[in-house]
């Protein structure tokens, strides 16, 4: 109901995607493109961003900046010059072989530089891409019950004790983001939205297996032996980069917005992994719950769902969150269609 109030205008100069060739990125571009806008977008590698180029209106609308790293100042500045509107997904997301320096380092300079060129270039909407990681990561240290909403953060030092580098490269990047908002003197508003681990289907064309992606693939090659015994909270990329237009276009500002469209046990997704899969590799997926925990690292031991409230997603930004059936169906199907069926395909050192 909130959200009629809330009035909505569609910007009428380019709007930029930092990281436009990843799993998130390529979908925002996707839909802004549907919507009829100019989009700028930057990529480290023209060859993993070439697929962008068959999506519809790309010829004529979309325009990549090669070479463009989170780790070199100034490097945006080409991307963001001329757009009063910019969705900032890009940052490493692996956890495999991480560390402070490939993961931190990245997040939180690259946060810098980029809002450091949108105070430059007078842009007057950021959109932030963080994560549930900088939200609810505790390793217990919250009540099992708890209810998480924007209100929560997960705690830096035990992330550093923890060495979970990239939920730290999360909170980090995110408190930069909002220290440099709440300067007097900076020309745009920020919304932050806190995305959980993101399914549904890859675009056409993706060349990467990206991590969230990887999640599934060991159900789909057998590789894992057994279904993990846990309840992880889940959410559709189409909702993911409809919220970051939606956040762009209405009139909205200093907000944290979680997202999450389920808390499934992966004894439930492995079940829609296998009706989505041929005949030919239904056998693989595992049938047998692990007796072995996940770390506890939120919410109450499975097979109880991780408690969250989403309202604001739905009041402020619309957001009508897909099913779990959905998101995952459509990702596993994604994947045959780009050619990820294994493991093996999964390189995160190439995130
Ligand atoms: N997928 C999830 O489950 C999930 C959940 C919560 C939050 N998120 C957040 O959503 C965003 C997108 O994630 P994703 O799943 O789409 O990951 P992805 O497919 O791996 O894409 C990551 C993007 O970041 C860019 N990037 C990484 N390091 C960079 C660097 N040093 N310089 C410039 N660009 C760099 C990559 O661009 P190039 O390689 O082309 O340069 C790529 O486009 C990230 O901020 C991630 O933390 C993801």
């Amino acid at each position: 109901m909130i959200s009629r109030l809330i009035s909505r205008v569609m910007p009428s100069s380019p709007i930029c995607v930092t990281g436009g060739s990843g799993f998130l990125g390529s979908w925002c571009i996707k839909l802004l493109l549907e919507d009829g806008h100019t989009v700028h977008t930057t990529t480290r590698s023209a060859k993993k961003a070439a697929y962008l180029m068959n999506l519809p209106g790309a010829s004529e609308r979309l325009k990549v900046f090669e070479g463009v790293d989170l780790l070199s100042p100034g490097s945006f500045d080409d991307a963001i010059g001329g757009c009063e509107t910019v969705l900032h997904t890009a940052s490493p997301f692996y956890m495999k072989g991480g560390s402070e320096d490939k993961l931190v380092k990245p997040a939180v300079d690259g946060t810098q530089n980029v809002l450091s060129s949108c105070q430059k270039l007078g842009v007057k909407k950021v959109v932030l891409t963080s994560s549930t990681g900088s939200v609810y990561v505790n390793y217990g240290a919250v009540p099992a019950k708890h209810v998480y909403t924007a209100d929560d953060w997960s705690p830096a030092d035990l992330l550093r004790e923890k060495e979970n580098w990239y939920c730290l490269s999360k909170v980090l990047a995110e408190q930069t983001a909002w220290k440099m908002s709440k300067d007097p003197a900076c020309p745009f508003k920020l919304t932050v939205l806190l995305p959980t681990l993101i399914l549904g289907p890859m675009v056409p064309g993706q060349p990467h297996l990206n991590t969230s992606a990887s999640a599934l693939v060991g159900y789909m090659d057998g590789s894992l032996g057994e279904i993990e015994n846990a309840c992880k909270t889940v959410v559709d990329v189409r909702d993911v980069a409809r919220a970051h237009l939606e956040a762009a276009y209405r009139e909205v500002g200093g907000e944290r917005i979680l997202l999450i469209g389920g808390s499934p046990h992966f004894q439930e997704v492995a079940g829609y992994i296998k009706e989505a899969l041929p005949e030919e590799m239904k056998g693989r997926v595992p049938s047998k719950v692990s007796e072995t925990l996940g770390p506890a690292v939120m919410g109450p031991a499975p097979p109880q769902p991780v408690l969250y409230d989403v309202s604001p997603a739905e009041k402020l930004l619309d957001i009508r969150f897909n099913s779990v059936e959905t998101m995952v169906k459509t990702m596993v199907q994604s994947m045959l269609d780009n050619g990820f069926k294994s493991s093996e395909q999964y390189v995160p050192s190439n995130m």
